[in-house]
């Protein structure tokens, strides 16, 4: 199998995209690093090269698709890419008394997490067609499984991320591109931190960002990690709607504010 050498990661300044980014860093490594934050994006970046890496970073809101593409394809004509990571992502909640999220909190999650991978993903699929080679990871989450009350839009972009993923591996797979769909539980991130309120079968993030990566090595189709959150969730789907929903009503949880 041809070695992994030229990597793009979104989300990089932080968290699972930051982990992942550290864990590919080795000399000959070529990472192609975005966020928006230049301070906690060039920490990464620092950790990357001073394991080996080369390192390119660029300054991206992904909820904009331009210039964003633009400099996407800039960067695989410098260097074919060999994985695409799409990896930013965001979590808001309800509001006190259970008031739903609104539209500009619902909105935003769908923008950064579900638009955010498109606008990703999009731009480099022609080049990856066109030499018939590639691997995309989207970043989905157990909430794409069971809608949750006390999040409905980030499950709402989630569960979009998830069926854009599917959809995705079976069109480009006879084509020669590899789709990964990864289906998170809980990990120990600063997107956690916020989280108040039961987070069952939490990972610390050096463990889910060990699964991701053996799972992306093996390029499978899906990476559902832990396993038992993910199967309680589409048991949750498969019961009659109104015990799913005592269910899920029982894991109540709030969400911070983000930064
Ligand atoms: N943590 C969990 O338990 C969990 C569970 C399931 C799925 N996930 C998913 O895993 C992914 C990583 O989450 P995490 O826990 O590592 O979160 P995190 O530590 O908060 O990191 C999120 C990353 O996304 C970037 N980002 C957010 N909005 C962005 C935007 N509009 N444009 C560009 N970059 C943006 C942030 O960078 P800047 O702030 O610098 O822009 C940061 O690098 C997300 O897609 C999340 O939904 C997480």
């Amino acid at each position: 199998m041809k070695r992994i050498s030229a990597i793009l990661i979104t989300g990089a300044s932080s968290g699972l995209g930051a982990g992942l980014a550290k864990n590919y860093a080795a000399p000959g490594v070529y990472l192609v690093l975005t966020a928006r934050d230049a301070v906690r994006l060039e920490a990464t970046a620092m950790a990357c090269r001073a394991l080996g890496a080369t390192v390119v970073t660029g300054l991206f809101d992904v909820r904009e698709a331009e210039p964003f593409g633009t400099w996407l394809i800039e960067r695989d004509l410098e260097r074919p890419l060999d994985l695409v990571i799409a990896a930013a992502g965001v979590s808001a909640g309800t509001g006190e008394g259970d008031r739903p999220e609104g539209i500009e909190l619902a909105a935003m999650q769908v923008q950064a997490n579900l638009l955010g991978t498109i606008h990703t993903v999009e731009p480099l699929l022609p080049r990856m067609i066109a030499r018939k080679a590639g691997h995309v990871a989207v970043i989905a989450s157990t909430a794409a499984l069971r809608g949750l009350p006390y999040s409905p839009a980030y499950s709402a972009s989630k569960a979009g991320i998830r069926a854009y993923g599917e959809g995705l591996r079976a069109l480009l797979g006879p084509q020669g591109v590899m789709v990964t769909v990864v289906v998170p539980g809980f990990f120990d991130t600063p997107m956690t931190d916020r989280w108040k309120g039961p987070t069952p079968f939490m990972l610390s993030l050096d463990k889910m960002v060990a699964a991701v990566r053996k799972g992306l090595d093996a390029r499978r189709a899906r990476i559902i990690v832990p396993r038992l959150l993910a199967l309680g969730s589409q048991a949750a789907d498969l019961m009659p709607a109104a015990i799913g929903d005592r269910i899920m009503r029982g894991f109540r949880f709030r969400i911070e504010p983000g930064r």
